[in-house]
Formats: C-alpha cells, structure tokens, sequence
C-alpha cells in the first residue's frame, strides 16, 4: 500500500498529518510513504527526516496524489486534488461529511473510500485513533496560555516585598477533552478554577483537578447514549444563564467550550453578561468554529467591548504545530495499523469503527447521518 502525505494548504495551517515516528512504524508495518517536499516545514521537520525515516520525498505532488492508496491529510483535500485521486483510493482525514455535502458527491462520483477522522467514535477501542480529543486539549492548553497572555494581571498568587497578589480566577464553561485541559492548564499557573456542565458526571473530575465544580440542580437527563450532552429545558437554560452571568461577572478569564451533540455551540454568554464584567477581563471562546458560545463572538477574530476582549480562534492546534502534527500521526497511525492485517489494510465494514467513520465506499454513502443529511436535500444516490 502506498501512502501520500501531501502539504497542507489552507492558509494558517503548520500541521502535517504524518511525521517521521510514525513513518518508520509504518515502513516496517510493510507500506510505502511518499511527502510532499515541505510537507512537515510548518512544524520544524525537514525532509531529511522523513527519508531518515523510509519514505521517499514527492517533488511531483501530482503524480504521488494519483499513484496513492492511501492519502492522509488535516483538513478535507481541495476540489483540485479531488479530481486527481483515482477511483477506489482511500482517504484519512477531518471531512465533517454532514455538513460538506457537495465534498460528499464529489467523494462519491470519483469512488473514493473516505474516512472522517470526526466520525470515529469515542470508544475505548477506538481512544488512541481518536484525533478529537488531541485536537480539543491543545485547545485547551492553549486557550489558557492565550488568556494568561492578554490579562492584566498575574495568574499565581504572589508574595512580593510589595504585597500579596491575589491569583486570577478562571470559569470554565463546558467540561469536556478541551475544558479539562483548560482548567488543569490554569490551575498549573496557579488561577483560582470553577468550571461547569450540564452533565453531573464530569463533577468528580473537575475536582480531581482541583477546581470548584458550581452547576444547576437538574432532574433531566444530561447526556446521550454516545455520552455527548443533550438539548435541556427552557427553564434549565434560563436558570445556566443566571449562573453563568453571576460567575462570569465574579471572574477574570472564561473559557468556553460547550457543544451540544458534539456539534452545535449553544449561545451560553450574553452580551448584558460580558457588560457586567470587568474591564481587562478575557474570554476565550473556543466553540468559535461552531459559531461560538458568546453572542458577540465573531469566530476567527477578536472583540473589545467595555475593555473585555473576546477571542475567538478557529484553529489553536495548528499553532502548537510540533506536538499537533505528533498527536494527529499517532492518532491516523493507529487507525491504520488497527485494521493492517497481512499486509494489506482490511476495510471490515462489520467493524463499529470502520463502520462509523467510512463516510463513502464504492458510490455509496456509508455514514448514516451523512445519507440522511443528502436525503433531506433530495440528493442521496
Ligand atoms: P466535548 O464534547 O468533549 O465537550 C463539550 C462539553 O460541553 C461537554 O462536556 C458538554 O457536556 C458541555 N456542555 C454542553 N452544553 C453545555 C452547557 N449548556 N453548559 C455547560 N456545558 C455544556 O468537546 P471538546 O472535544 O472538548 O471540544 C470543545 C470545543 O472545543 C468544541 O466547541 C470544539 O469545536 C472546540 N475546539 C476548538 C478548537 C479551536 O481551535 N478553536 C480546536 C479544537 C476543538
């Protein structure tokens, strides 16, 4: 089998989606690599790394894009690239098919056997393949660092010849992968952390991590049966939005993460909430790609208002591109070697893993909330 590594080209992006540890893992597993020369110059690995490594270096992207088997990518392949795959190439990479419908047909027409690295499902099988967990803890981390750098203020408490100064205090709204990491991150600076959710299993956590856990009693069932947290009540929502707009007021950073069904940012931070906090104050909203959980997010940018800056990232991994580009290999190296079996990867679709996160094989679409989604446009094959 021969895999394609090529170099990422959305603008921003340091990523790559194979380095050299996982190269030679591979090369020994029996497949042929083949990168993109600069491939791995946005995260600091030359192209003597790879050949160090085994695989070869592609000055021809064109020609290892159409000889390839195997293509691994960080973000979903251009129209362009598309058109170059051959019929029956497999492809590895973050697709989101449900809401890139027109990928999806082009996926289909050229029969492509595409995988969603966002389809494979959180399991414990599955947890060393599970990109979405690397990805939203560098978030995380970084989303503190970021804060830590724009606050006015310290965030360990310090005895100084000139007096104590009080630590910062960090709310946390959402704690999944990213919210942990966020609230382990600030409390290492030594903030003072509270953090909430809707869903009262991750209390125990919180604290384990030394932060206060501060919630709304609730009688409803919080999350489904993939573990993901479910839409509440009304009443549930107006009495978070008393919370939040409380603890927000009390705090000098909030960090923002909450997503419904792994998908939708509910809109957690009014605008009354930001005004009633204090001027020098950071939020950072990392639910920005989903559209943000602050309703004067604007994702991608950053907003002032009454001296309170709003950020909004929409791609912090890639800043953090070394150990991203790491994280995101092992994660797609062990998919691979997963269902690598005498020397040929074995596309089992009875597997719950291959099953959930095969979005397109043969002309067909396999993911089922990708089928029901080109349905409802009228457009499923
Ligand atoms: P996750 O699904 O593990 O965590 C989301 C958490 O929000 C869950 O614990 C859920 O129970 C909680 N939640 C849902 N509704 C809530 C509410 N009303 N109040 C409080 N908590 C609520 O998601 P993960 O993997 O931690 O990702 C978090 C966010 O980080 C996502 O929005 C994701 O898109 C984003 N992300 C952002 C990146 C960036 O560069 N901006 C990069 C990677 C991830």
């Amino acid at each position: 089998m021969k895999v394609f590594v090529p170099r990422e080209c959305r603008e921003g992006e340091r990523r790559v989606a194979l380095v050299p540890e996982s190269v030679k893992k591979l090369v020994k597993a029996g497949v042929t690599v083949a990168v993109e020369a600069g491939a791995g110059a946005g995260s600091f690995i030359a192209d003597s790394a790879y050949v160090e490594a085994g695989a070869s270096v592609a000055a021809d992207p064109s020609a290892a894009l159409s000889e390839a088997d195997l293509v691994l990518r960080v973000h979903a392949p251009t129209s362009d690239e598309l058109d170059r795959l051959h019929p029956g190439v497999m492809l590895l990479a973050p697709l989101a098919s449900t809401r890139n419908l027109d990928l999806v047909r082009k996926l289909l027409e050229r029969r492509v056997t595409a995988f969603s690295t966002d389809a494979i499902p959180r399991i414990s099988r599955a947890q060393a393949m599970d990109v979405l967990s690397s990805m939203a803890s560098i978030a995380g981390y970084k989303a503190i660092i970021m804060a830590a750098d724009a606050l006015p203020r310290y965030f360990p408490m310090l005895m100084t010849a000139a007096g104590t100064v009080l630590p910062a205090k960090v709310f946390v709204i959402g704690a999944g992968v990213a919210g942990l990491q966020a609230i382990a991150t600030a409390r290492r600076l030594g903030a003072v952390v509270e953090a909430t959710d809707t869903r009262p299993a991750v209390k125990a956590e919180i604290e384990s991590l030394g932060a206060k856990f501060v919630g709304v009693e609730t009688g409803e069932e919080a999350q489904d049966a993939g573990g993901y947290a479910k839409e509440l009540s009304q009443e549930f929502y107006r009495r978070q939005g008393e919370l939040i707009a409380q603890r927000c007021a009390a705090s000098d950073v909030v960090i923002t993460t909450a997503l419904i069904g792994g998908v939708v940012a509910p809109k957690l931070i009014t605008a009354e909430t930001v005004d009633r906090m204090r001027p020098g104050s950071v939020i950072v909203d990392l639910a920005a790609p989903g559209g943000g959980n602050c309703e004067l997010t604007r994702p991608g940018e950053m907003v002032e208002r009454g001296g309170v800056k709003i950020f909004a990232p929409l791609n912090l991994p890639s800043e953090l591109a070394f150990h991203g580009s790491l994280l995101y290999s092992r994660n797609l190296t062990a998919f691979i070697t997963a269902f690598w079996k005498d020397g040929a990867f074995r596309l089992d679709l009875e597997d719950d893993i291959l099953r959930e996160a095969t979005v397109t094989h043969d002309g067909k679409v396999i993911h089922g909330a990708t089928a029901q989604a080109l349905s409802k446009e009228g457009a499923a094959p």
